[in-house]
């Protein structure tokens, strides 16, 4: 028995209030320029690790236009110890952009974010749902787990095939007019501490009876 969007969400919801994460530091003041630093220093470094950096990063440049007026080297010193440098350069010339191109505004747009360096298709996502409150679907590393998992789907998750799939599927699941941001969290949330890459922890998952994979018993396949 599949369940319907709502009551998918009903369930992340009912759950997150219970057990998601609501005192990290990005989810204090929401702006779109802190929301977007968060989400890059998240791309590829965990939350553990990322929260002192965020919070010297946020210190340092407070806003975007602070940053967009930095030298790369401060931006490459303050960013040294979370690897994948790119990221640092790509996040400057990103505030450089926006300073130019939108007068200093995150543009509140899926393909205008996703056009700018360093933002793919779920980071501009996850920008326009936690900050701007939009209903955005986010796929990143979590959330594909989960919905490999609920849905059982085989396949490498980098091809295009699967890939539109699980993209369907986040947007299908997506709430349309409210709560979008306690969702969005939420679903980031299972993916890293319930649905988590070995050992699930499936007797504490909002979604158990109606996973595909745990029902099946072939969790270990995803
Ligand atoms: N990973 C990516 N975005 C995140 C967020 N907002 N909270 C926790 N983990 C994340
Ligand atoms: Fe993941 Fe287990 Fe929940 Fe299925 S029941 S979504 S495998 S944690």
């Amino acid at each position: 028995m599949t369940l319907t969007a709502k009551q998918f969400q009903q369930k992340m919801l009912v759950w997150f209030t219970s057990s998601g994460r609501k005192h990290l530091p990005w989810q204090q003041t929401k702006t779109p320029y802190s929301i977007w630093l968060s989400e890059i220093m998240l791309q590829q470094t965990q939350v553990a690790t990322v929260i002192p950096y965020f919070e010297r990063f946020i210190q340092h440049f407070p806003t975007l236009s602070s940053l967009a007026k930095a030298d790369i080297d401060e931006v490459i010193m303050l960013w040294s110890g979370l690897g994948y440098y790119a990221r640092a350069r790509n996040l400057h010339r990103c505030a450089l952009s926006i300073e130019k191109e939108y007068l200093g505004k995150f543009p509140e747009d899926l393909s205008l974010l996703q056009n700018l360096p360093g933002i793919g298709r779920s980071t501009a996502g996850a920008i326009l749902a936690l900050a701007f409150g939009q209903p955005a679907a986010i796929l990143d590393g979590n959330v594909k787990r989960v919905l490999t998992r609920f849905h059982s789907i085989s396949g490498w998750s980098g091809s295009s095939k699967v890939s539109k799939q699980l993209w369907d599927l986040a947007e299908h699941y997506t709430p349309k007019n409210k709560h979008i941001r306690q969702y969005t969290q939420a679903m980031m949330d299972l993916g890293a501490l319930v649905c988590t890459r070995t050992q699930p922890k499936c007797t504490e998952c909002p979604l158990q009876s109606h996973c595909k994979a745990y029902t099946e018993n072939s969790i270990a396949n995803y």
